[in-house]
């Protein structure tokens, strides 16, 4: 769990099964190709959310996958999720960097506030090395992301991933411990 000046960052609980299911079946159609509309209410029961956290706890038991929800800080709402992904520990200590701020609450600085805290999570607690974020070249707005965290470019990957059916090109944006000593999070 995480605090920062305006979010909490921490995993699903059972509690929170009203919020999650109000604002899954409230949001607004996709704004853009990547994001996502409302869900329909077979896929919101109470039993679907429990299965959910279930999954999501397993992936953090084998400590291969985080995904944490993004709460204001003050009343709670529900204003997205960050993912570590895929985490690979031997020689690489690397986790991929999923975000998502629902469209809602666009263009308020959440997704970098939130994603500043997991990135924190990543090298103090779970003691990674490097994070990824790749992006579909023309996602303009997730670039300013990862450019505002910090990340740096680091090429065009190929066919690096399937997305919506389609191998796609993927610009990778990636920074390690090295590249965030002595940088406060905010
Ligand atoms: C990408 C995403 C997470 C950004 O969330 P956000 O909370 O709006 O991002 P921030 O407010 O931290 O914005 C970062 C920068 O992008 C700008 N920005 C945000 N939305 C924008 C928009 N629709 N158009 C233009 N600029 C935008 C912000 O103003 C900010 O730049 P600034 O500091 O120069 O003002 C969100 O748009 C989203 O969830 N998109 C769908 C899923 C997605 O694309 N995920 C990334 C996959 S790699």
């Amino acid at each position: 769990m995480r605090k920062t000046k305006r979010l909490i960052l921490r995993p699903l609980e059972l509690s929170d099964y009203e919020n999650w299911r109000q604002t899954y079946s409230m949001l607004a159609s996709p704004q853009n190709e990547w994001d996502e509309g409302p869900w329909k209410d077979s896929e919101l029961t109470l039993a679907k959310f429990k299965a959910l956290l279930k999954t999501e706890k397993s992936w953090r038991a084998l400590e291969k996958f985080y995904v944490y929800g993004v709460f204001d800080r003050n009343d709670g709402v529900l204003l997205g999720e960050v993912r570590l992904m895929d985490i690979s520990r031997g020689i690489f200590q690397n986790a991929y960097l999923g975000y998502r701020i629902f469209s809602h609450f666009w263009g308020q600085g959440y997704a970098t506030e939130a994603c500043r805290a997991v990135i924190d999570i990543a090298f103090k607690d779970l003691k990674l090395h490097r994070i990824e974020a790749a992006i579909e070249p023309h996602n303009k707005v997730s670039i300013k992301v990862a450019k505002k965290l910090g990340l740096r470019k680091e090429g065009l990957s190929s066919r690096r991933l399937q997305v919506r059916g389609k191998w796609k090109d993927m610009l990778v944006y990636a920074g390690t411990t090295e590249d965030f000593k002595g940088r406060s999070k905010k």
